[in-house]
């Protein structure tokens, strides 16, 4: 048994937030954020309409109707975001309960930018392995809550945004679909891109003097992380291609997880890849986290840039530090 994906969605919340409207309150400028993240605008969540779980809800009906299936056929969720709605339960659950789907199985997934992978990864071994024929994969995120906004946080707040991702994993007889995916992770880099607290190793996991300082803010060591995400993500796209026989050649369309424009012209350049094979929405959408590559493959198949028979290229770094790729015969 094979797995494949047969439905794709999204959801972005409305609000549009712009560099100059970060420059309103921060010291940048739309010249600085443009050049160094290729990022023009972002969506943050409006704390009145959007949570993870509803966004995320929204993002599975739209993969739903396009797969033309009904909710009751998922039999199982697999929900990847280091933003959960609650400390705990994670946001599995409760994207459970919207869907009423009470009684399947829901995992939730912290890996972060590499996240969705991981949780195509996860569906695709279910799947293979006979346990579940319809898996949901989500990613979701509102890091815009969380972000420093003042000039302090200006390495993080002008990149990090909001949205939700679904693709929903079926199994089928077919040799087309998710050939192959690779996750890895290195720890000794963990806190160079974390957010500290609330953590339970604190003696008190919450106490005012904690909240005043900087610890529940994202510490991110940008050039720390440029430098590995360069060289990881060359790494683990070859290790896909090598895996399954292919070439750079055979890449019909590349989705990098969306960290910063200037990352992924990079690998595109490293692979020799023309602009018709690289996807990239982070001008528009920033990077969304665990979000950004099923936001970027929806948006990919809602353009026309996927058909049948295209190889697709997922591949992703971030936070842990933790790397992955995936190569979907898409069908
Ligand atoms: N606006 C204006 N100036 C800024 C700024 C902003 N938004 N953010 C940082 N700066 C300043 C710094 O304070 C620093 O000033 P100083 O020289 O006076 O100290 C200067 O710009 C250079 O900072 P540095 O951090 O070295 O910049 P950089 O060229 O590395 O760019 C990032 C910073 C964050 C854009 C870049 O490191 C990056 O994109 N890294 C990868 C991040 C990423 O992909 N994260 C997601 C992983 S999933």
């Amino acid at each position: 048994m094979n797995s494949k994906i047969v439905g794709v969605g999204h959801y972005v919340p409305e609000n549009v937030v712009t560099n100059d409207d970060l420059a309103a309150y921060i010291d940048t400028s739309d010249e600085w954020i443009r050049e160094r993240t290729g990022i023009q605008e972002r969506r943050w969540f409006n704390p009145d309409k959007d949570t993870v779980a509803n966004m995320a809800t929204r993002a599975t009906k739209m993969a739903l109707e396009r797969a033309h299936m009904d909710a009751k056929e998922i039999e199982f969720i697999v929900f990847a975001t280091i933003t959960p709605d609650y400390f705990f339960p994670g946001s599995g659950v409760l994207l459970q309960r919207e869907l009423g789907l009470q009684g399947i199985g829901a995992i939730d997934i912290r890996n972060a930018c590499s996240g969705f992978i991981y949780g195509l990864s996860t569906a695709d071994a279910f799947i293979k392995s006979g346990m579940y024929k319809t898996v949901l994969v989500i990613g979701a995120e509102i890091q815009s809550s969380a972000l420093d906004k003042t000039t302090a946080g200006r390495n993080t707040n002008v990149i990090f945004a909001d949205g939700a991702g679904a693709a929903i994993l079926q199994a089928t007889e077919e040799k087309s679909g998710v050939l192959t995916t690779h996750l890895h992770a290195d720890g000794d880099y963990a806190e160079e891109l974390y957010v500290r607290d609330p953590g339970s190793s604190r003696k008190v996991r919450l106490s005012p003097e904690l909240i005043a300082g900087d610890s529940f803010k994202v510490y991110m060591n940008g050039n720390g992380v440029f430098k590995h995400a360069v060289v990881r993500f060359e790494e683990v796209i070859r290790e896909a291609l090598d895996k399954t026989g292919k070439s750079t050649e055979d890449i019909d369309l590349l989705i990098p997880h969306q960290a910063n424009l200037r990352i992924s012209q990079f690998i595109q350049r490293k692979l020799n890849l023309p602009d018709e094979k690289i996807f990239n929405n982070i001008m528009y959408l920033g990077n969304t986290t665990a979000a950004s590559i099923p936001i970027a493959l929806s948006e990919a198949v809602d353009q026309g840039r996927v058909k049948k028979g295209d190889l697709v290229c997922l591949a992703a770094f971030g936070s842990g530090f933790t790397w992955a790729s995936a190569l979907i015969e898409w069908s």
